[in-house]
């Protein structure tokens, strides 16, 4: 039998900071050690997702493949057989497959979408993209189309896959079998096992999520700072005048920031770090820690980066669109057939 499909986006667009390593790329390189032969990895990278809000045109392709080399970098096994890696605008068919369940989808129910909703807010009415409106449709199309039946997100996307199983129930109920439901959210949540997501903060405003902004650049170390460029900005870091160390987030946000970033980055648990660090009073020190920890992490992953043999990489994502091209334009004809644009 075919091996359950678990499927996930890998960003695309923007630059990469420490907090996307640690919250995003970590656990999608975990993730693929942890299923890595039990299931199929469809790690693709939505790039047509990348411009439903403003962004540079000039650097999305080249944007594309670095971030993809930082997944390398931090470990994505691209020798694994069951893992595809592909760019969602290379297969055609997520694109045609988006229109069709457009025109099951009710305008209602996409003006309801929390992130819409959301976004909507933050940019303003007469900017918004129906693009931008139409998101959760082609997430849906990139969902059904490989019969995926996990869909680990972060819970700003949960909402997202739930709507990708109510239009494949909806489609099912009109035209038959055609879709593979992915799994009900308890599912999911059981599936990826439920911990608590990461959420790295500013070093300079603790109270907000590290974040790539003109306005906070020292509050944000960049995959591509140099490692002292690093280490001055987690020196510089905003803590409290409390002079105790202390995990914290309501009283110290800049405190438990650190120490957050120390335990994920050296792999020790959160609680061993916090006992090893507790009650101490020199945040000098504590920075002193995070700090090497953040250089010798980032002189680590900038040494892979330039050690990825780039024709490789892009053999193998070639290769895996060309398979991948297979299984989405199958999954399309079943559609067009039930919906009557081609011959049954
Ligand atoms: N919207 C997802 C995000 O912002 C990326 C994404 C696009 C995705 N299509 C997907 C994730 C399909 C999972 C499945 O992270």
């Amino acid at each position: 039998m075919a091996k359950e499909v678990v499927l996930t986006g890998l960003r695309a667009n923007a630059e990469f900071h420490l907090g996307n390593y640690l919250g995003g790329i970590l656990p999608m390189v975990q993730l693929q050690k942890k299923h890595a032969g039990k299931y199929q990895l469809n790690m693709f990278i939505p790039d047509l997702h990348s411009f439903t809000t403003p962004i540079d045109h000039g650097k999305l392709y080249e944007q594309t493949h670095k971030n993809l080399k930082y997944f390398v970098a931090a470990g994505l096994d691209i020798d694994q057989p069951d893992t595809f890696i592909y760019r969602q605008s290379y297969i055609p068919a997520h694109s045609e497959l988006t229109w069709i369940l457009d025109c099951f989808t009710g305008f209602g129910e996409m003006s309801r979408m929390t992130e819409f909703k959301d976004k909507a807010a933050q940019i303003g009415e007469d900017r918004i993209s129906i693009g931008l409106f139409n998101y959760p449709v082609l997430m849906a199309a990139d969902i059904l189309i490989y019969s995926a039946k996990y869909v680990p997100v972060g819970e700003d996307q949960r909402q997202h896959v739930e709507f990708a199983r109510d239009i494949a129930v909806r489609i099912n109920n009109k035209f038959g079998d055609i879709f593979v439901l992915p799994s009900d959210n308890a599912e999911q949540l059981k599936f990826a096992g439920r911990e608590k997501p990461v959420r790295i903060r500013s070093l300079r405003n603790p109270d907000k999520k590290m974040s790539k902004s003109v306005e906070d650049p020292a509050g944000t170390v960049m995959l591509s700072d140099s490692p002292e460029e690093a280490v001055k900005k987690i020196i510089e870091a905003t803590t409290d005048s409390l002079a105790k160390i202390n995990s914290d987030f309501e009283r110290q946000p800049g405190v438990a920031n650190l120490l957050q970033i120390l335990a994920l980055l050296t792999g020790a648990s959160q609680s061993k770090v916090n006992n090893e660090w507790g009650g101490k009073s020199s945040y000098g020190e504590l920075k002193r820690a995070v700090a090497d920890a953040v250089s010798s992490f980032l002189k680590e992953l900038q040494d892979k980066l330039a050690a990825i043999d780039d024709k490789k990489l892009m053999q193998k994502l070639e290769a895996d669109e060309e398979a991948m091209r297979k299984v989405a334009d199958a999954t399309l004809l079943k559609v067009q057939k039930a919906v009557g644009l081609r011959p049954v």
